[in-house]
């Protein structure tokens, strides 16, 4: 059985969360992933950084940039996807009703780490998607 502290990645504290997200990188296989931090009316949530139209960072075109302007939706910047921040489905756009990559985040004494070994299997989404 593997050590719970050694399984969580410190990531950020909550309150250190910004309103427009905060972006953060993963190990997945040989190479490191991108991840976003977003704090919601539900709380904490914990997103793979990147679109379901194309494979590419919501913040591709405007690095740091997540969220619309009134911070309702998270936005992929490529071709302007809407994404609801409390559960990741789209909701205007190209991948409408597609669902963004949730990550294994554990908030505990206000901080939120992850748990590295929940994480998904690098290739898995690639031998899941239709
Ligand atoms: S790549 Fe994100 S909406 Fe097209």
């Amino acid at each position: 059985m593997t050590d719970p502290a050694a399984r969580l990645r410190l990531i950020a504290a909550v309150a250190d969360i910004p309103d427009g997200g905060l972006a953060f990188t993963y190990p997945s296989g040989p190479f490191p992933a991108g991840g976003i931090l977003v704090r919601t009316a539900a709380g904490v949530r914990g997103w793979r950084n990147q679109c379901r139209h194309l494979a590419v960072p919501l913040d591709h075109d405007d690095p740091g940039r997540f969220t619309t302007g009134d911070r309702r939706h998270l936005v992929c910047g490529t071709h302007g996807a809407l994404y609801r921040p409390d559960d990741g489905v789209c909701v205007a756009g190209p991948c409408r009703g597609a669902q963004l990559r949730g990550l294994p985040i554990v908030v505990a004494g206000g901080n939120v780490y992850l748990d590295l070994d929940a994480l998904p299997e690098p290739l898995a989404a690639f031998r899941s998607d239709p």
